[in-house]
């Protein structure tokens, strides 16, 4: 996956400050500072590397114990919505998670790669606590090893359990701040709504009357008879009309950020939520919308009016990018165990460095744009429970996938 190009609406506010005070302000130095804070030296390093074809010779009775732990309890087991395919997939990332921990080298990359381990467990919506107990398992396991390695030297046994303790604790506080960095960038999204909804309300107050009167007085004048009978100035009349309603349309898309409702949830067809968006979008004249829906897919199980709202938000984004010809493609498939719908245009894609400020709240690339639709469609997204994909390239076109829950 080109993770260049990819931006996930779940990965954490890239504008929200880092206030870890230990750590430096991009993240840089988490892991130095980590591995100072603990006490990982050169030696424990050495110790770790030692312990590599022990590991790997009895990895299965970790795998399996930590299943053991898992099956054991009901709230763990439901962490799985794939279970088949994440079982199968978890047990090899374990392994290789166990195999890097033992050979470093622990730097930069490695605390990315950490990381982006916390993220998968953060969007599996995994609880925090079950963390602890799966990484005693991994704990007791290595005590385990280290006793069978130097059966006759305990001094030894015990510098390699020690230095097994040191990682084990880096690796713990990695997967434990991923939750925090998750906490806190909802957490901010939701005051900077807060703040957003308050000002749309506002504007909203302040702007309705203004604007019906230049819609009253466009009325007026087009009923002039001068007027009727010049086309100049019927055409200047329909560029007022067109701005009006522009304007209103702003208002009601800051407005829905005010008023958005908690979803409620019912079961519906994909292919109803695919058609019924595309019954509501103009599609430009030069344009092509083609339809690849899958008509064997379970039901979605969402707030219908408001998924429905972020794929018109998705498709009219899309027929922005191909205007001046083009096709927006719109395919339903299963995917990972969740239902895909991707919208994609072959237009002009987005500039790898726009990506990753696509969904905050009043940030658009478009000459005429107010940047809510897509940051209005990320907050429908995760309020159904939903994620979605981002995927672009630079002049061959954009995909956006909403990814629901059956
Ligand atoms: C010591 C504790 C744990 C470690 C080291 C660990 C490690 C990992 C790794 C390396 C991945 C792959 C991440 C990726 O693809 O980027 C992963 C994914 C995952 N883990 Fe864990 N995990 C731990 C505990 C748990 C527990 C307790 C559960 C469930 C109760 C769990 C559920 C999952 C799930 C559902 C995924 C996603 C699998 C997929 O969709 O492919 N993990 N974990």
């Amino acid at each position: 996956m080109d993770r260049g190009n990819l931006w996930e609406m779940t990965q954490g506010d890239p504008s929200s400050p880092n206030l870890d005070e230990a750590s430096s302000e991009d993240g840089r130095d988490d892991i130095e500072e980590m591995k100072s804070y603990v006490g990982l030296t050169a030696e424990d390093e050495a110790e770790l590397a030692a312990l590599q074809s022990a590991a790997h010779a009895d990895m299965e009775t970790l795998l399996d114990r930590f299943y053991g732990v898992i099956d054991a309890h009901a709230g763990a087991r439901a962490v799985f919505r794939d279970p088949k395919r994440q079982r199968a997939s978890l047990r090899r990332s374990l392994a290789a998670w166990i195999l890097t921990m033992l050979e470093g080298p622990y730097d930069q990359a490695y605390a990315e790669h950490r990381k982006a381990i916390g993220r998968a467990h953060v969007e599996n919506k995994m609880p925090q606590r079950y963390m602890l107990t799966s990484m005693n398992v991994v704990r007791s396991w290595f005590v385990g090893i280290c006793a069978a390695q130097y059966p006759g030297d305990p001094e030894r046994m015990v510098r390699a359990i020690t230095a097994v303790d040191r990682i084990l604790d880096i690796e713990l506080a990695m997967m434990l701040a991923t939750y925090r960095d998750d906490l806190l960038s909802r957490m901010q999204r939701q005051e900077r709504l807060a703040t957003l909804g308050e000002l749309a309300a506002g504007i909203h107050h302040e702007l309705k009357n203004p604007l019906a009167a230049v819609r009253t007085a466009a009325f007026a004048l087009r009923e002039r008879r001068a007027v009727r009978a010049d086309a100049r100035s019927r055409a200047l009349l329909d560029r007022v009309d067109s701005n009006v309603d522009r304007a209103t349309e702003i208002i009601s898309d800051l407005l829905s950020f005010a008023r958005l409702r908690n979803p409620e949830k019912s079961e519906i067809a994909v292919d109803r939520l695919v058609r019924g968006a595309a019954a509501r979008i103009t599609i430009p004249a030069d344009c092509r919308l083609t339809l690849d829906l899958d008509p064997d897919l379970p039901p979605a199980m969402v707030d219908a009016p408001q998924v429905e709202q972020v794929l018109v938000n998705l498709m009219s984004n899309a027929f922005d990018a191909c205007s001046g010809g083009g096709e927006v493609r719109i395919s339903s498939r299963l995917q990972a165990g969740k239902l895909a719908i991707a919208v994609t245009d072959d237009g002009m894609g987005i500039d790898p460095a726009d990506l990753q400020r696509i969904f905050e709240p009043l940030y658009s690339t478009k000459p005429e744009g107010v940047g809510l639709g897509l940051s209005l469609s990320q907050h429908l997204a995760r309020a159904n429970g939903a994620r979605l994909l981002v995927k672009s390239t630079p002049n061959q076109g954009t995909s956006v996938t909403l990814l629901l829950d059956r």
